[in-house]
């Protein structure tokens, strides 16, 4: 078992760990000292092996109720929250009760978020049973849902006690899922560390042993946990995991208006695709780093294309939250493990690219 900590500056939660193996929510109160909580509830979904509830429960006695959500992206909504929030009451808990969010990275962001604010914010523990979740939603602290057609439109920043990776969960993922959470992996080389992205890139994600990717995805939460660490609320050097989120994000939104929905880490692979060739317009990033970008998503098994007309997705990426007093913003890459942020491209450069 691998064990990362998170030390966030000027936060309340002044750090907490990450552990990462297999067979670990059988063991979980060896990881954990949860004597302090007299309650505790699990917000799951449907599509979570029950297996994984019930050994969670075993482990676990106080954890005996559990709200269990509708799978997929628009069950991140106000009226999830108020279900989570009213069996929190309904089952007595206080301020010294639990929530523990046993699911993707829609289970991790809601269920924080309903802990984050229920009686001005109770503690609650991640257990990410996606790639994705496990490498990139799970980590880090930003919680929150969509509202009125934008996504994670409100949300709090809030650590969680723990985040707990059992890896034996991808065992029931589907394919596409774990390929997906690829995109965010692929994305910490890219950004952070070159030796990285090469080892990652190095074979197909289903190609990689158990073993392999207990490493993997300890390289991954250690490249974010460095950054989240060291910028809580993305003031500045957080902003770098931004990267192939703005035309991301825009893309995957317009795909769900197609009712031919992307999943994130999908439209985040088009997304870097499109703001690695930003970077080499702007003349930040060689020819020959571009086309490795493209090629390394493409073997992944991962999309790189999209259609859609320009204007829409213009129009998506003048509503992201990254832009500041109308300018685009960017974080943009300057070479393979080396991201800078606070760029700006022109509306001309970016139609180019589209
Ligand atoms: N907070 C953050 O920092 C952050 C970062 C990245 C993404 N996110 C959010 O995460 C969400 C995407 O997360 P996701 O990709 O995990 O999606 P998800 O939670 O919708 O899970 C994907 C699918 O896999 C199913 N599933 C989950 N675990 C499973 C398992 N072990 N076996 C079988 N099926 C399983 C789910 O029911 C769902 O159908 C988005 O809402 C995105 O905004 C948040
Ligand atoms: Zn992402």
């Amino acid at each position: 078992m691998k064990k990362i900590k998170i030390h966030i500056k000027n936060s309340v939660h002044r750090d907490y760990p990450v552990y990462i193996g297999i067979d670990l929510l059988e063991k979980i109160n060896s990881l954990i000292d949860l004597s302090k909580y007299s309650k505790a509830i699990i917000v799951t979904d449907r599509n979570i092996p029950l297996k994984l509830v019930q050994d969670l429960q075993i482990a676990l006695p106080i954890a005996n109720s559990v709200v269990v959500l509708g799978s997929g992206e628009q069950n991140k909504d106000l009226d999830n929250v108020k279900k989570i929030l009213k069996t929190l009451k309904n089952f007595g808990c206080d301020r010294k009760s639990l929530v523990i969010n046993l699911g993707g990275g829609v289970i991790g962001d809601i269920g924080g978020f309903a802990a984050s604010i229920f009686m001005r914010g109770i503690d609650f523990l991640q257990i990410p049973t996606t790639l994705l979740a496990q490498v990139d939603a799970g980590v880090g602290g930003k919680v929150g849902i969509n509202l009125l057609g934008i996504k994670n439109l409100i949300g709090t920043f809030a650590q969680p006690i723990a985040v707990i990776i059992n890896v034996n969960t991808l065992s029931t993922l589907p394919r596409r899922e774990l390929i997906s959470g690829f995109a965010e992996i692929i994305k910490h080389g890219l950004i952070a560390d070159k030796k990285y992205f090469k080892q990652v890139t190095s074979k197909k994600p289903q190609e990689f042993s158990q073993k392999e990717l207990i490493e993997i995805i300890t390289g991954s939460c250690r490249i974010k946990a460095s950054i989240v660490s060291q910028d809580e609320k993305e003031n500045n050097l957080r902003k770098i995991l931004n990267f192939g989120h703005t035309i991301g994000h825009a893309i995957e939104a317009i795909s769900q208006e197609n009712n031919k929905p992307l999943l994130h880490g999908e439209a985040i692979s088009i997304g870097m695709v499109a703001e690695a060739k930003i970077s080499k317009l702007l003349g930040l990033l060689s020819d020959e780093d571009c086309a490795v970008v493209k090629q390394s998503l493409n073997k992944t098994g991962l999309p790189t294309t999209f259609t859609a007309p320009v204007n829409n997705v213009m129009e998506k990426i003048k509503s992201d939250k990254k832009n500041v007093k109308g300018e685009f913003g960017f974080t943009l890459l300057e070479g393979i493990g080396k991201a800078v942020i606070n760029k700006t491209a022109d509306k001309s450069v970016i139609r180019k690219v589209l």
